[in-house]
């Protein structure tokens, strides 16, 4: 069969941002035209696009589409100032959305004193550009992980780290897709990630759409696969990493850390270097995203709870780095201790 297309959520255009809608998926590939920063925001707190990766190129697209829409003005930083933080309201763990912001902003401080026409020109260049190389990093990520995956691996993944997530090709998936191509075999147990269910409808979705074999269990049953010795490597995304090498990742991602470790199964972390947060000394300074109750209640759209009781939503959750293996990133595979390694000494 031939090989599909490569995988992204995100187009972007002169005038627009064309997103691949992640609400509708596996059910149906529509996309969203967001013509503005504010439909761009919006776009982000729906989660028509998510995964700290693609939130933050959507953001810089954002932030360029706003200037646009502002003519002159976009070169006044105190305008600019409105949008960004419009779309930094979005979602606050998500290490990326500020990383991509801030260098856009960088790069219109640097291009301010130029005619609006060219400086709108470089804005846009740099939100692509900050596209382009999300996936040269995720690709050489990929390759670093790759030798930590053995033929024929039981890969455990949460939530999606994949395509979908990034500009294109995938952080945690990224690994299991190049171990794919290269001819290990990889096969991956993905866990179905309540309450969006971003493992069922995404994981599942993307790795069998490259015919990547995968089975869907859920989130309960992971000690299950692992006290049997179906489990040979746990493989997670982040959304913002401590400099001592604390993990933020989605809800859930903590609980399968301590059991890979209480079954001495190695857990690994794959992410981009735009997802690490120097300032953040440890992970106890995170700011974690809670979202609506209504995702709690319900199961894709279909209240599940009794009327009248309550319910939690933090979107994540953090991962101390004494239960992490290794963090890959494009720079290469960095181990215990983390925080040299990850400070680039
Ligand atoms: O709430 P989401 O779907 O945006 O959460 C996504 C995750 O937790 C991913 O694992 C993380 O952003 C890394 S994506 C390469």
């Amino acid at each position: 069969m031939a090989k599909p297309p490569d995988l992204t959520p995100l187009r972007l255009a002169e005038d627009r941002l064309e997103l691949l809608d992640q609400r509708k998926l596996p059910g149906a590939e529509e996309w969203v035209v967001c013509r503005d920063a504010d439909e761009v925001a919006r776009a982000i707190e729906e989660m028509v696009v998510r995964g700290a990766p693609a939130i933050g190129i959507a953001a810089a697209q954002g932030l360029y589409l706003g200037c646009r829409r502002l003519g002159a003005r976009g070169r006044d930083a105190a305008a600019r100032d409105r949008i960004r933080s419009r779309l930094a309201g979005t979602r606050p763990t998500a290490r990326n959305l500020f990383w991509a912001l801030e260098r856009m902003e960088g790069a219109a401080r640097d291009h301010g004193h130029l005619p609006s026409g060219e400086f709108l020109r470089r804005l846009q260049a740099e939100a692509e550009a900050i596209r382009q190389e999300d996936v040269t990093a995720n690709r050489a990520l990929a390759q670093h992980g790759e030798q930590l995956v053995a033929a024929g691996a039981r890969i455990l993944t949460h939530c999606n780290a994949g395509a979908l997530a990034t500009g294109g090709y995938g952080t945690a998936l990224g690994v299991v897709r190049r171990a794919h191509e290269v001819g290990k075999g990889p096969v991956v147990l993905a866990c179905e990630t309540r309450p969006l269910l971003q493992g069922a409808r995404l994981t599942a979705w993307e790795l069998a759409r490259d015919g990547i074999p995968v089975t869907l269990i859920t989130d309960g049953m992971a000690a299950h696969f692992m006290g049997r010795q179906q489990v040979d490597v746990v493989l997670v995304g982040a959304d913002r990493i401590a400099a001592n090498g604390d993990t933020a990742n989605k809800v859930g991602t903590y609980g399968l850390a301590m059991l890979a470790a209480a079954h001495g199964i190695p857990f690994l972390v794959a992410a981009p270097t735009s997802t690490l947060d120097a300032a953040l000394a440890d992970g106890a300074g995170v700011v974690i995203e809670h979202r609506h109750p209504a995702e709690v209640l319900s199961v894709a759209g279909i209240r599940v709870a009794p009327a009248g009781v309550p319910a939690a939503n933090p979107a994540f959750d953090v991962t101390p780095h004494r239960y992490i293996s290794a963090i890959i990133t494009e720079r290469g595979v960095h181990r215990p201790p983390f925080g040299r390694s990850l400070a680039g000494e």
